[in-house]
């Protein structure tokens, strides 16, 4: 696979300072323009962890997409033959899932983040589950389905209700969620060696954030500042969130693994993968979207340190909270030499982020503080 082209960008530039240490911390970040059904140029077991958003089927800003992968779905859904046309983008996906699972090393997890959909096709409203099709195909494939989170979407449009009104029992329920299914490839990892164990360590999350991130239900999803927040970019990309990225690659990886997104978008799993010393690969079918990746990720040092910053500042206010309500938290983080609840998160460390260049057309390198 070759990397994408440049286009627009012309010689690459460092985003946020020239200073370079030679022991600072580094990861990778590649984005490629290619179709995600084909992931020839990943070698088998060689990523950690996927975070991704396809196109949904039967979404209509996605017909467009789907329709120039494979004409046969233009022609199904001009007919109304909705079924049809649904299988048809599933198989499409399917592709890339059989794919996934080949890059994937044993243990590694797959996020997937997928709405249903409804749709009238000749005249008929009905639902097309999209995550119960992409968890059934998945199954086949040899995932292994972990349980998934319900991400709650904040809508508050007047006319979010649609059928007959007040009047049983012709109404039906609003989609106000989506969903991210977690999947993993065999069994558990393991960290056999120290270096692995220490890594892991260090990725460690705050115990407070264990019990909001490992909910399965997730709501009020912000990023930080424009640059990240993505939010008016969703309604013309379908864009995620940065902090459901962040969640799960915190989550799900450690610092130095790969993280994939094989739909990469405006690339904001590679932003988080960023912010989280993770290294990254994203994959766009749409050679446009290069030059939005190649921007956003050349400016993001300042957003992403302000939401690191953040994330330590909020621990601080539940470790007041703690102490205010009389029960102080008992073991000490030794990098950030706060207080914190357990033994597990004594070593966890959260470096901000010194720079990020464009080292080669389509590659970018961050380093650490
Ligand atoms: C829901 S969006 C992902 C948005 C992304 N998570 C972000 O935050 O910007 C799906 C993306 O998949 C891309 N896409 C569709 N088919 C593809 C394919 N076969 N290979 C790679 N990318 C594809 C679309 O162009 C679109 O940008």
């Amino acid at each position: 696979m070759r990397p994408a082209r440049p286009g627009r960008r012309g010689a690459c530039r460092n985003g946020s300072g020239n200073r370079r240490t030679v022991d600072a911390p580094r990861t990778r970040h590649e984005f490629r323009t290619a179709d995600a059904r084909d992931l020839g140029g990943l070698a088998d077991g060689s990523v950690h962890l996927v975070v991704t958003s396809p196109p949904y089927p039967m979404i209509e800003m996605w017909d467009e997409c789907f329709g120039a992968l494979d004409p046969s779905i233009g022609s199904a859904l001009a007919e109304g033959r909705g079924d049809d046309a649904f299988e048809a983008m599933h198989r499409m996906l399917d592709r890339v899932w059989r794919e996934l699972h080949r890059v994937l090393a044993d243990g590694g997890i797959a996020c997937i983040n997928v709405g249903d959909a409804t749709r009238t096709l000749d005249g008929s409203f009905r639902l097309y589950p999209n995550h119960a099709r992409v968890l059934q195909a998945c199954a086949a494939l040899g995932w292994r389905s972990l349980p998934a989170i319900l991400w709650r979407k904040p809508t508050n449009a007047p006319n979010k209700f649609m059928g007959s009104g007040m009047l049983p029992p012709g109404a039906h329920v609003t989609l106000e969620h989506e969903y991210v299914l977690v999947l993993r490839k065999g069994d558990k990892r393991e960290f056999p060696t120290e270096a692995g164990k220490r890594r892991r360590r260090e990725s460690a999350f705050f115990w407070e954030e264990r019990n909001a991130w490992f909910s399965d239900v997730w709501f009020g999803l912000v990023g930080t500042g424009q640059e990240l927040a993505g939010v008016d970019r969703r309604a013309r990309s379908g864009a995620f969130p940065f902090e459901l990225a962040f969640r799960l690659v915190s989550m799900f990886s450690v610092k130095g693994d790969t993280v994939l997104d094989p739909f990469a978008g405006t690339g904001t799993t590679l932003l988080a993968a960023v912010g989280t010393e993770r290294n990254s690969i994203g994959l766009e079918v749409d050679a446009g979207l290069a030059d939005v990746v190649h921007t956003r990720l050349l400016n993001a040092g300042p957003g992403l340190n302000r939401f690191l910053d953040e994330r330590l500042a909020r621990h601080d206010r539940f470790r007041r909270e703690r102490e205010v309500a009389g029960q102080p938290l008992k073991h000490l983080n030794e990098p950030h030499g706060m207080p914190c609840m357990s033994a597990q998160e004594t070593e966890l460390r959260i470096r901000r982020i010194r720079t990020i260049e464009c080292a080669a057309p389509g590659v970018y390198a961050a380093t650490y503080v």
